[in-house]
């Protein structure tokens, strides 16, 4: 037989002042147990969503086996995912297994234990669900590198303009009811944005409208709800939600919408696709998926997140920022905001990145084990064997004590300065470490720099525009509810 190779990030993990090296682990059996058919799954669906709620469901059971890694159920199970046994990892050491694509399979995973009907995205697996050993997951994710290059100069400007307006849209609220709702003009200002940005479009000048937003909502909705609490009785919630699959057909009009858009406004991207043996068809819905889904879901969760952690921050992290941003684009920036001036706000830099890892917008990731291997906790190795599915709840290896210190708090400079940086590979938002590239062979987020990118871009215009902030914070379906409770101008 064949010795297991192992899978674990201890090579580097040793370089790491955080660890201990973990070279000779005890072996141990994965703990936990998946119950009865129907019953067991079941019953933790419940636990996760009502009555532990997703953060309890998995420390508590941490606690009982005394392990990081462990056998369990994930939702949605019967009877909309076929399989929901897995193995959870929720530590730093053993989450990276999940990005070595040598060693897990992502073919239809994003999404975890059930993949939404392609009827939802034009009649194609789309490119978030493709394995790079598939032919089309080189090609099309070129096509997205080939898209973000080409409007690379377009990114600063669009923002500037999309943002001023949100801002000022956001004072006049606060100064007519004292209190502003940051998700609404939040959603708009971003969809506004990447299509000013990737294609050169304002939506409302296209027979789209103001609907955008809407419509992906309602289409995002239908694809995840299957994993989401929306607030409703929790008997009827689980029914409806998570027991059976929503009907494509209850958003078909709204997707052909969308897709009517992005059919004329990527039509140069479109061309390219062609050149590269994508047909147009294909392109259009995986354009939109990226831009959509991928894009504006992500946003939509990221940006009110951060205004979460910055308002909780308190004035002096304000002060601060304020002082960086302002002295660098009227220093280095010569009164613009530039790519230049950017990279001299390193307090800037590091509270995205600390927003990231307290919250990592896309928290839950899966690989399918190619092959016998070990797996390696801080404190223990596992055999696991080919076949079975890997799941790692994210917040749990960027919250892992063993590696950050004070790991449940916000700490807004933790990422400045070179013993920051070197924590940055642990930063693991865009499903692999921040201190490495998305190319075409891994499963990385292909907007990895675009995201960093656009997420400073918002703490740049707050503290251009106001000294300080303060909110109120909710919860949602997909990310917090963030309301503005005050804005207070510049005052240098
Ligand atoms: C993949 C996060 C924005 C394009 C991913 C994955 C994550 C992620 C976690 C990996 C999913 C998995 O396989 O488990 C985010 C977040 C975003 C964001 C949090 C915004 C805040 C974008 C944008 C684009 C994009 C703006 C536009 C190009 C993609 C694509 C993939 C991907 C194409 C699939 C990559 C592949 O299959 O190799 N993203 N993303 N993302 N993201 Fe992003």
């Amino acid at each position: 037989p064949h010795r297991p190779i192992k899978a674990s990030i201890s090579e580097r993990a040793a370089t790491s002042p955080a660890f201990s090296s973990p070279s000779h682990l005890p072996m141990r059996k994965i703990p936990g147990d998946y119950g009865l058919p129907l019953i067991g799954p079941i019953q933790d669906r419940f636990s996760y969503f009502y009555t532990q709620g997703r953060d309890d469901f998995f420390r508590s059971r941490v606690k009982l086996h005394k392990s990081t890694v462990f056998r369990v159920n994930v939702p949605p199970g019967p009877f909309i995912a076929p399989d929901p046994r897995v193995i959870a990892l929720l530590d730093a050491a053993s989450f990276p297994v999940l990005f070595d694509t040598s060693l897990v399979e992502k073919r239809d995973l994003f999404t975890g234990t059930f993949a939404p009907s392609p009827a939802l995205t034009g009649g194609y697996r789309v490119l978030s669900y493709l394995d790079p050993a598939e032919p089309l997951h080189a090609p099309l994710k070129k096509l997205l590198f080939f898209l973000l290059s080409s409007r690379r100069q377009a990114v600063i400007p669009e923002f500037r303009r999309t943002f001023t307006a949100l801002f000022d849209s956001l004072d006049a609220a606060l100064a007519a009811d004292g209190k502003a709702d940051f998700g609404g003009a939040n959603d708009r200002a971003c969809f506004d944005f990447l299509c000013r940005a990737f294609f050169d479009r304002d939506p409302a000048q296209t027979p789209l409208g103001l609907d955008g937003p809407k419509l992906i909502v309602k289409w995002v909705l239908v694809q995840l709800g299957p994993l989401l609490t929306v607030g409703l009785p929790s008997f009827i919630e689980d029914l409806l939600l998570h027991s059976f699959r929503l009907p494509p057909a209850l958003v078909k009009k709204d997707y052909d919408r969308l897709a009517e858009f992005f059919k004329e406004a990527a039509a140069p991207v479109l061309d390219e696709a062609e050149g590269m043996g994508i047909s147009r068809d294909e392109a259009v819905h995986n354009i939109l998926f990226a831009t959509c889904f991928n894009g504006f879901g992500g946003m939509k969760i990221l940006f009110p997140g951060i205004l979460k952690w910055l308002g909780r921050a308190g004035g002096t992290v304000h002060g601060r920022l304020a002082e960086e941003v302002r002295g660098a684009v009227a220093g280095i920036g010569g009164g613009e905001v530039t790519m230049r001036a950017m990279e001299a706000m390193p307090l800037v830099k590091s509270v995205v990145y600390e927003a990231l890892r307290m919250e990592p917008p896309v928290p839950l990731q899966y690989g399918r084990a190619k092959r016998d291997m070990v797996v390696e906790s801080h404190d223990a190795a596992y055999e696991v064997r080919a076949g079975e599915l890997l799941f790692g709840y994210q917040p749990f290896a960027t919250k892992d004590p063993r590696v950050f210190e004070r790991a449940e708090e916000f700490v807004a400079d933790r990422f400045v300065g070179e013993r920051g940086e070197e924590l940055l590979k642990y930063v693991v938002w865009s499903n692999g470490p921040e201190t490495e590239a998305a190319t075409m062979g891994n499963k990385q987020c292909a907007g990895k720099d675009f995201v960093v990118l656009v997420a400073r871009l918002l703490v740049v215009e707050l503290f251009l525009r106001y000294d300080s902030l303060d909110i109120e914070v909710g919860t949602s379906a997909l990310g917090s509810s963030v309301k503005l409770t005050s804005l207070k101008r510049a005052t240098f």
